[in-house]
């Protein structure tokens, strides 16, 4: 047995900070970032210092934190050798004024002048009103910044720090950490077209009773979002979950496993790698009141009918996209899980205990294949499915070469 989970290399940002009130959102993007194991330098502009001081931003990062270009103490080269040793530049937030300096390519600060001496790619988080953000001269100067390869991160709609409602919210930092982390991971999958069930069923009893589970839908879309960041084509049928939707997939909402499966089928002629994560209700009710059943005296049966299995049925197709399946086990794991593998004719299997799985943010899961058993210990389900794809990628492509 050996663990394939490999630590990410160390990647490392500036993260610039400029005069916006979502400074403060920074501060906790600048937690979340090192705690993904990246390395963060902060770099300041004076009006960001007035929002949010230096001193938090050092501690959250472990670095001092670059803000005067003429501060003798701070090295006089940092606006070239900051950005030598990064792998990209995140302004977060960036001020509709920054935005104009760096389309314009002004260079009167610290961090502008960062901006226009990199060789790395810059990402550039949004922060302003909605009048601003509106305003044609900021459209103008965020078009100029996209045709010239710079990465716009948002912004989005909701209530702003000045009482009104509309665009120009920077994103949450939790949104800004994950697709930072996304614009770093290699686009194995460009071009490559991946189908996904996630979530639980829901098989109706009778006009308002059913038939679930307690699947989240979490870990099948950690598997999309996964997908998504590899640069591939994500169609994702769900079931009903309370989950926001994974951006850039394609996500057909279903109720039923019947559903699920005609969703399936619809789409897998198209598939080159399928991954059944959903939690699919083995049984459903033989006959379905339309009503409410009323409460009688004695006991009530019910009869339940085997529900078709779609992981099985798309690894049994002439020609079957690379399956992957979960076998979420109780009990046995091991055993269950390899038998489970072999009965589908799957190449690969993610197994998992039910009972820790279930609704949780984190997870540990054994991948089975025919080369034996890789652990992939605990972690956040992201990063299981970030490593669950690493694998199954390496196994679709030696499948390919074949
Ligand atoms: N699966 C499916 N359709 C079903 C049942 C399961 O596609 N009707 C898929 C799941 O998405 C998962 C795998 O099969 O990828 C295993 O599901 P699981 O419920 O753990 O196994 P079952 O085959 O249903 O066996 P059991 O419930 O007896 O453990």
């Amino acid at each position: 047995m050996r663990s394939i989970m490999k630590q990410t290399q160390t990647k490392r940002i500036v993260l610039g900070l400029t005069g916006g009130i979502a400074a403060y959102k920074t501060a906790e993007l600048a937690r979340l970032l090192v705690k993904q194991n990246v390395d963060v330098q902060v770099a300041m502009t004076e009006a960001a210092c007035r929002f949010i001081t230096p001193a938090t931003m050092q501690a959250l990062s472990g670095r001092p934190v670059l803000v005067n270009q003429w501060d003798a103490t701070e090295n006089s080269m940092a606006h070239i050798s900051a950005s030598r040793a990064a792998d990209a530049i995140v302004i977060a937030p960036a001020t509709a004024d920054f935005i104009a300096k760096l389309a314009l390519g002004l260079a009167g600060d610290l961090l502008s002048t960062l901006c226009l001496a990199r060789d790395c790619p810059l990402l550039v988080a949004p922060a302003m009103n909605k009048q601003m953000w509106e305003n044609p001269a900021t459209q103008r100067n965020i078009a100029q910044l996209i045709a010239d390869g710079v990465t716009i991160l948002g912004p989005a709609c909701g209530v702003q720090a000045c009482g009104e409602e509309g665009m120009g919210r920077m994103l949450e930092a939790e949104e800004l950490a994950r697709d930072i982390l996304a614009f770093f991971q290699p686009k194995l999958l460009s071009g490559v077209k991946v189908l996904l069930t996630a979530g639980p069923t829901y098989e109706a009893i009778d006009a308002v009773r059913g038939i679930t589970n307690r699947s989240s839908g979490k870990m099948g879309y950690a598997v999309a979002q996964a997908a998504l960041e590899l640069g591939a084509d994500v169609i994702l049928i769900s079931g009903p979950t309370a989950l926001s939707k994974p951006q850039g997939a394609q996500v057909e909402d279903v109720t039923s496993a019947a559903e699920m499966f005609d969703a399936v089928k619809q789409h897998v002629a198209d598939a080159d790698i399928f991954i059944g994560v959903a939690a699919v209700a083995d049984y459903r009710a033989a006959q379905v009141s339309e009503q409410k059943i009323k409460k009688g005296e004695g006991k009530l049966t019910l009869e339940l009918t085997p529900n078709p299995d779609i992981l099985a049925y798309v690894a049994g197709l002439p020609k079957p996209p690379f399956c992957v399946g979960f076998a979420a086990e109780s009990e046995n794991l091991r055993e269950y899980a390899e038998a489970k593998r072999r009965a589908k004719k799957i190449p690969l299997l993610a197994a998992n205990l039910a009972q820790q799985a279930i609704g949780s943010d984190a997870n540990e899961l054994i991948l089975f294949d025919d080369a034996g058993e890789h652990v992939l210990p605990h972690s956040d389900k992201l990063t299981l499915a970030r490593a669950l794809l690493r694998h199954a990628v390496k196994l679709y492509q030696q499948g390919k070469q074949q």
